[in-house]
Order: C-alpha cells, then sequence, then structure tokens
C-alpha cells in the first residue's frame, strides 16, 4: 500500500459483528474508504477478513499502550488517518447509591477516556497535515437521564461536552469534530450489559426494582430499533460530507429525547418518573 493513498483512512473502534462500530465499518467500505476496522478480538470481525477493503487491528481502548501500536501500524500501512470513529462504548445497568465504583470507573474508562485515547494519538498526526475528522458516539439517553443508567449516561454526557469543545479547539488545526448520537439501534448492547450485570452485587435498597432495571437493558432493543445498516449509512453519509455536522442524531426515540431535552426540569422529571414508574 502506498503511503500516499488517495482514499479516505477510516479507523474505528469496537467494530464487532452485530454492532454499530461493524456496520459503521462496512458503511465506510462501500463508500470507496480504506477502513481500519478494530475491536478487542479479531474474531469478533472475522467476517471482515479476507476483504481487501479492510485492515483488521485488535485495539482494547482502555489500554493506551495498544492505542498507540494501532495508530502505529495505520500511519505505516497508509501513511495518514482521514477519520477516527470513537465508537466502542459499554452499557452500565444499576442504582448509582449501589453500583460498586469501579464499574462506573470502567464504563468512564471505556466511553471516556477510551476516546481520549485515542483522540490524543491521533491528533499530532491530523494537525501535522491540517485535516482529520474525529467523530465521536455519544447517545440520546445523555439528553434526559433516566434511572438505572445514570453512569452510562453521564459518560455519554462527558463526551458530548468534550465533543463540543473539542470542537472549538481543533478548528485552528482544520480537524472537524463531529458527535454522533444514536437513540435506539439494534446491536449487542443489551447482551454485553446484561453480561456486566450479572457480576453486580444484589441491590439492597433496590430489591423491588431489580426487575426493572434488568429491563432497562433491553430499551434500545425493541421492534422499532432503528436497523444498524440503516443507522450507519446515514452517519457515514452526514461525516463525509465536506462539511460534516456538528451533531447527528438518528434512531427510534432521537426526537422525543431532543424534546426532553429542551422542556423544563419538572415537566421532564414528571413524564421519566411516569415512563420509568419511580
Ligand atoms: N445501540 C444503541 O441503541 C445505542 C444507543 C446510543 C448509543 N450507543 C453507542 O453506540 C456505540 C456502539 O454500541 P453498540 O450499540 O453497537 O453496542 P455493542 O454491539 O455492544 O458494541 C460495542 C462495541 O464496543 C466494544 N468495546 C467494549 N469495550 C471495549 C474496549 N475496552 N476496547 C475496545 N472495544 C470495546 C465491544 O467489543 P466486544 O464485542 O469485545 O465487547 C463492541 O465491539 C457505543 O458507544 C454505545 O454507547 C448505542
Amino acid at each position: 500500500m502506498s503511503p500516499h493513498n488517495p482514499q479516505t483512512v477510516v479507523l474505528v473502534t469496537g467494530c464487532s459483528s452485530g454492532g454499530i462500530g461493524h456496520a459503521l465499518a462496512v458503511a465506510f467500505a462501500d463508500k470507496n474508504c480504506h477502513v481500519i476496522a478494530t475491536a478487542r478480538s479479531l474474531s469478533s470481525m472475522s467476517d471482515l477478513d479476507h476483504d481487501h477493503r479492510f485492515f483488521l487491528q485488535e485495539l482494547d481502548v482502555l489500554s493506551g499502550e495498544s492505542v498507540f501500536k494501532v495508530v502505529m501500524n495505520c500511519l505505516e500501512q497508509f501513511g495518514h488517518v482521514d477519520i477516527v470513529v470513537n465508537n466502542a462504548g459499554v452499557q452500565c445497568l444499576g442504582p448509582l447509591a449501589e453500583l460498586p465504583l469501579s464499574a462506573i470507573q470502567k464504563t468512564f474508562d471505556t466511553n471516556v477516556f477510551g476516546s481520549m485515547r485515542l483522540i490524543q494519538a491521533v491528533v499530532p498526526h491530523m494537525a501535522a497535515r491540517k485535516k482529520g475528522k474525529i467523530v465521536n458516539i455519544g447517545s440520546v439517553s445523555a439528553l434526559a437521564p433516566g434511572p438505572w443508567s445514570g453512569a452510562y449516561s453521564a459518560s455519554k454526557a462527558a463526551i458530548h461536552a468534550l465533543t463540543d469543545t473539542l470542537r472549538y479547539e481543533l478548528h485552528p488545526f482544520g480537524i472537524d469534530v463531529i458527535c454522533i448520537v444514536p437513540g435506539a439501534v439494534k446491536s449487542n448492547i443489551a447482551n454485553s450489559a446484561m453480561a456486566n450485570y450479572s457480576q453486580m452485587p444484589e441491590w439492597k435498597l433496590y430489591k423491588q426494582y431489580k426487575e426493572a432495571i434488568k429491563n432497562r437493558a433491553n430499551m434500545s432493543q425493541g421492534p422499532r430499533a432503528a436497523s444498524a445498516e440503516e443507522f450507519a449509512k446515514r452517519t457515514v453519509e452526514e461525516v463525509l460530507k465536506k462539511n460534516p455536522p456538528a451533531w447527528f442524531s438518528m434512531g427510534q426515540y432521537s426526537t422525543i429525547m431532543a424534546i426532553l431535552y429542551h422542556l423544563p426540569l419538572f415537566i421532564k422529571d414528571y413524564i421519566i418518573r411516569k415512563m420509568m414508574r419511580v
């Protein structure tokens, strides 16, 4: 591969099959991009193997060493990275008063610091070329945080805020920063949330809410959730624009959550309490 390949080079984190990252990787490849598809384990994206459009790399966003190594491998392979998509993320279920702090920390370490690790690793290279796009995946859950997913919503609110600041700070270096805000989109998020949930201690004050807490895992995976493919196709169209938008939201609940965000708090509280029975 020539180090001066004219094709757009895109790095996506969390590309395990069945998730949004995988669908984004395929959608970028369908638009003629070279895609560095990354996941914690190569086996989770084995269907992309042998397709010359993908350069597969193992990347754990919790490890600075792993992030650095993958960025170096990409630069060696392609000479540059045009677009980075911080997609890797984990849900975290449980009442904030009883969630082990280690679970909250891991959520932030993955969703927030994981993104920052990769951003800090690629920005010097993008800034040197005065060109690049950083795409952070937020969530509508940060627009109207409800019960049982407080750690997750807070981590996504942090991503939204960091994205806004980065947009200003990276503007002088020609780097666009885009916040992609999914509503409910079909993926593996509920399964991985339940796998993490099974490690949680027995709730003390919240015994009676046990079922409600577990049900929160599936809230984004109902029959009206957008398909990951449809979501990815629209997202990629937006990201590849010459002047990409600062914010793009799509998927079930994206409109209602945007409305809730703008409502006075007492109305928002009333609606969320009714919906979530708290
Ligand atoms: N689906 C929705 O309705 C929805 C709504 C709002 C926002 N989002 C956001 O969209 C993004 C993608 O989620 P998804 O719905 O596609 O869920 P998903 O199917 O569970 O995918 C999450 C991806 O992140 C990866 N990941 C987790 N920890 C990682 C780590 N330490 N290093 C690298 N990769 C890691 C997972 O890898 P493994 O397979 O190895 O676990 C998986 O590939 C997340 O940021 C999520 O918060 C999703």
